[in-house]
């Protein structure tokens, strides 16, 4: 049996959703913890409710490196409710022993898109994401391919991994469930 497959006795547990920024985790994660009737939780808004600051203005007052400590606080020390849908930043599992944290306390969704798909839809709202502020066209899709081939050895680590292309809150029910 795949840890995938694990059904607690109460419900799904906690299941987090990881994967590259633009990948949607977070519409998907709100759409999926209403069908679920679980609750809806971002560590990046509850990072940046913790900061008092935008992550845009963190990374700029202290820098990448207190970010990835802070957000690694923040996925152990909160809270949560025993089901809930836990969206995650995009890198977030790529640092510190986040994903084997994650895998220990739940299910992990890699939602995986290519860096085409992800940059067309990043090159609008690149400004919030302050790994990307200096890329765009061509270069921010090399950009995104470099990242990404660093990061999907963590990615692929999910428990589960799934086309995010026409990807639904459905669909992923179904997955976890059966
Ligand atoms: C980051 C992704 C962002 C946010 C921060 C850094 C990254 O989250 O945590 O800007 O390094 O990929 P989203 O994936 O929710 O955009």
């Amino acid at each position: 049996m795949s840890d995938s497959k694990i059904v607690h006795a109460e419900g799904l547990g906690l299941i987090f959703l990881i994967g590259f920024m633009g990948s949607g985790k977070t519409t998907l994660g709100r759409k999926l913890a209403s069908r679920l009737g679980y609750a809806f939780m971002d560590l990046d808004h509850i990072l940046e409710a913790q900061a008092g600051m935008t992550i845009a203005e963190y990374f700029t007052q202290f820098g990448e490196e207190a970010f990835r400590k802070l957000e690694s606080e923040v996925l152990k020390q909160t809270r949560y409710p025993v089901n809930a849908v836990v969206s995650t930043g995009g890198g977030l599992p790529c640092f510190f022993d986040n994903m084997q944290w994650m895998k220990s306390h739940g299910q992990t969704i890699y939602i995986k898109l290519s860096p085409k798909t992800l940059a067309g839809r990043l090159e609008k709202e690149k400004d919030k994401r302050p790994v990307l502020r200096e890329h765009q066209g061509n270069d921010l899709v090399a950009f995104i391919e470099g990242k990404l081939a660093e990061r999907e050895a963590f990615y692929n680590q999910a428990s589960i991994v799934t086309d995010g292309l026409n990807l639904t809150a459905e669909k992923v029910e179904k997955i976890l469930k059966y």
